[in-house]
């Protein structure tokens, strides 16, 4: 694992960007895996300021988001959908049809968790994907307890994650589960990088720095991979 401190979010933020365009510059056809939260708004609000710049930043790219909550409309301004519209989507030149999040809406939720994963596979897999981390060690929803090996399913959030999230549902209708992408899918991304940043994450930062590989805490099947850059900013 790599790991990079940074003294402030908006410098961590513009790193990640960076990290994020040259990636696309390198290999235009490149498939992201995107994270929501609040940390990568920065890195988000960065990537579109350049794209307004550089011609055609987005037009071969393919994203698939890590997650999304579940019985949630996409138009609904909690869904990740909103928060990708919002920060991402609207502002560059990535082709809708190449944008992809779990369809929280979908019947047969697991029916769906499979094509998510067909999907990403047919894509030809994920290159480059980033991540936030949750308080509780959590990575996409992957809650403590999550098996290593897990690939996109239905989660049941925890009260914690629940209570994190709050804010994004006024009308106190917070939803409890969640689509999103396993560990395992996340592990086979061939490059991750994992953003902490924000008010009471040192601890999960510092326990993610132990080494101890643990189901009790998510994020620590990262040191499973061999391509893992760390950047924090705590
Ligand atoms: C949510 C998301 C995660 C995100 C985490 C941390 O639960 N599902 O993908 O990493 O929260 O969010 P924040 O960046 O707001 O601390």
């Amino acid at each position: 694992m790599q790991w990079e401190a940074f003294e402030s979010p908006a410098l961590l933020s513009e790193h990640a960007a960076e990290l994020m365009l040259a990636a696309i510059r390198d290999h235009p056809r490149i498939v992201l895996g995107l994270p929501t939260g609040r940390t990568p708004i920065g890195m988000y609000e960065r990537v579109v300021r350049e794209c307004a710049r550089e011609y055609h930043c987005f037009r071969d790219v393919t994203t698939f988001n890590l997650d999304e909550y579940a019985g949630v409309p996409p138009e609904h301004p909690g869904s990740y959908a909103t928060y990708m519209k919002q920060h991402l989507f609207a502002h560059v030149d990535l082709d809708s049809s190449q944008a992809h999040l779990p369809n929280g809406m979908a019947a047969d939720l697991d029916a769906e968790c499979e094509r998510y994963e067909r999907e990403i596979r047919d894509a030809g897999g994920l290159e480059l994907t980033f991540l936030g981390l949750g308080r509780n060690g959590h990575i996409g929803f992957n809650e403590p307890g999550s098996p290593f090996d897990a690939r996109t399913h239905v989660v049941h959030l925890t009260e914690s994650t629940r209570k994190a999230n709050a804010e994004f549902f006024p009308d106190g209708n917070v939803p409890n589960h969640a689509i999103t992408m396993g560990i395992a899918t996340i592990l086979e991304s061939r490059r991750i990088v994992l953003l902490v940043a924000g008010s009471g994450k040192e601890t999960a930062l510092d326990r993610l720095r132990s080494g101890e590989i643990t189901t009790d805490f998510p994020a620590s099947a990262l040191w499973k991979h061999g391509d893992v850059t760390v950047l924090s900013a705590v």
